[in-house]
């Protein structure tokens, strides 16, 4: 009902300035934030009855306090409890059984002498203007709970079937356009039996609006009478608004299943991403070990490279080495040759030396042969000086101050020769 706030909802509360609403089926709330901002501005209090809201409710509670009133239940239950309302807005359970008792109840608990309050009514249009649907089939009694499938619905085609792309998840009516079937039907039969003056308007477009209104109230309200004056419209127009919806509704149709392809669409791009990604990183991984090969592979490129450096050292080391081995082989060599010689030489001075030492002997030899013979001459000769006897008694005192050989006394000798010759001289 969102769509016809500006157009139909708000003019409405402007020209009644209700002081008691009631919304049935809220959901998200979208309508109830702007009533609720509505009767804080205006006076009021806004009653709400959704068996399952869409959103926090407590919240919502603390915050408008008694200008909300919450049925957390379905209308049926909540609705004998509340009364004196002015402006109802329905928009809940969309089948014949729940709107119908729905008007009856509000129409039961308005008193005789009060109008009944105005009431708008959604979805009085296609789909389910003439079909029921049902947001728990178990909660309608089963006389009047029409065969259902968990189906879509399209425009143009009678039956929900499978691929049909509209409000899929509910449980819609099989048939249409028969009793006691659809919101529109539930209106109009409501409105049929009723013993006051009421009057039903739809306006098509986004579903259709539908609005009962009591003739006294409008009597009564000439705003609300001239508002409601605008809300109908001339055949042609009507005739026009409802092609309008019709082309809508089966541009909406084709955008659903335009928007379901493109969800198909994007769940299979999300998937092919999704591989795509897999396969991007079993590349990365891939790429993560090639790295690592490479990384090892330089590694052992730069530990080749190392070792080739210190063969390379190595290789000019041995070739220094060799070439000082050569030298000191030509050295060795050299050195064995000098060694023969230095042999030779050594046994050639060997030879010498022995040949010195014969020589040296015989030279001592002959020093003493000499010695001796000139000791001889001597002794002659201080024999002669002497004579015979007195060179023994010479000699004899010589041997006794010595008991060594007659060489050592050489000098003793000597020096008594050349005495012996001095006194020969006086
Ligand atoms: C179409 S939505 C209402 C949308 C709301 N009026 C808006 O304009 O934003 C219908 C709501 O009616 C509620 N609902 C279903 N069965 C109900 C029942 N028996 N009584 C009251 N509300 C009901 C659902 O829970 C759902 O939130």
């Amino acid at each position: 009902m969102d769509n016809q706030w500006d157009t139909f909802v708000l003019p409405i509360l402007e020209a009644m300035r209700p002081a008691s609403i009631l919304e049935i089926g809220s959901e998200h709330g979208h309508q109830t934030k702007k009533l609720l901002a509505f009767a804080k501005a205006h006076g009021g209090v806004v009653h709400v009855i959704d068996p399952k809201p869409l959103y926090d409710v407590d919240a919502w509670q603390r915050e408008h306090g008694d200008k909300l009133r919450f049925y957390r239940e379905a209308s049926l239950s909540a609705l004998p409890r509340i009364e004196g309302l002015d402006l109802v807005l329905v928009d809940g359970d969309h089948n014949w059984y729940t709107v119908f008792n729905e008007l009856a109840l509000i129409e039961k608990h308005t008193a005789p002498d009060r109008a009944l309050p105005l009431l708008l009514l959604h979805d009085v249009g296609w789909p389910y203007g003439r079909r029921d649907m049902y947001y728990d089939p178990e909660m309608i009694p089963a006389a009047y709970r029409k065969p259902y499938r968990r189906m879509g619905l399209e425009p143009g085609k009678s039956e929900p079937h499978a691929e049909a792309p509209i409000n899929r998840e509910l449980f819609n009516a099989v048939y249409e356009n028969d009793l006691q079937n659809g919101v529109l039907t539930a209106a109009e039969d409501f409105v049929n039996g009723s013993k006051r003056d009421l009057n039903l308007l739809v306006v098509p477009g986004f579903f259709g609006l539908g609005l009962i209104v009591e003739g006294q109230r409008l009597r009564d309200g000439p705003e609300l009478a001239a508002v409601v004056k605008e809300l109908e419209l001339a055949p042609r127009i009507r005739a026009h608004v409802e092609a309008l919806e019709t082309a809508r509704l089966m541009e909406m149709s084709r955008l659903y299943l335009e928007c379901e392809r493109l969800e198909l669409a994007r769940r299979q791009v999300e998937q092919h991403a999704a591989d795509l990604q897999q396969r991007l990183d079993r590349q990365a991984e891939q790429d993560q070990r090639q790295d690592a090969a490479i990384d090892e592979i330089e590694a052992a490129s730069e530990r080749e490279r190392l070792a080739q450096r210190q063969i390379t050292r190595l290789e000019e080391d041995l070739a220094v080495l060799k070439q000082a081995l050569a030298k000191h082989q030509e050295m060795l060599r050299a050195t064995s040759d000098a060694m023969v010689l230095l042999r030779r030489e050594t046994a050639r001075l060997n030879d010498e030396v022995f040949v010195k030492e014969q020589a040296h002997a015989a030279a001592q030899q002959a020093m003493r042969d000499i010695q001796r013979s000139r000791g001889f001459l001597t002794l002659r000769m201080v024999k002669a000086l002497l004579g015979r006897d007195r060179m023994v008694e010479v000699l004899s005192a010589v041997a006794a101050r010595s008991a060594n050989g007659a060489g050592e006394h050489r000098a003793p000798f000597e020096k008594m020769v050349s005495r012996l010759l001095r006194l020969r001289q006086r």
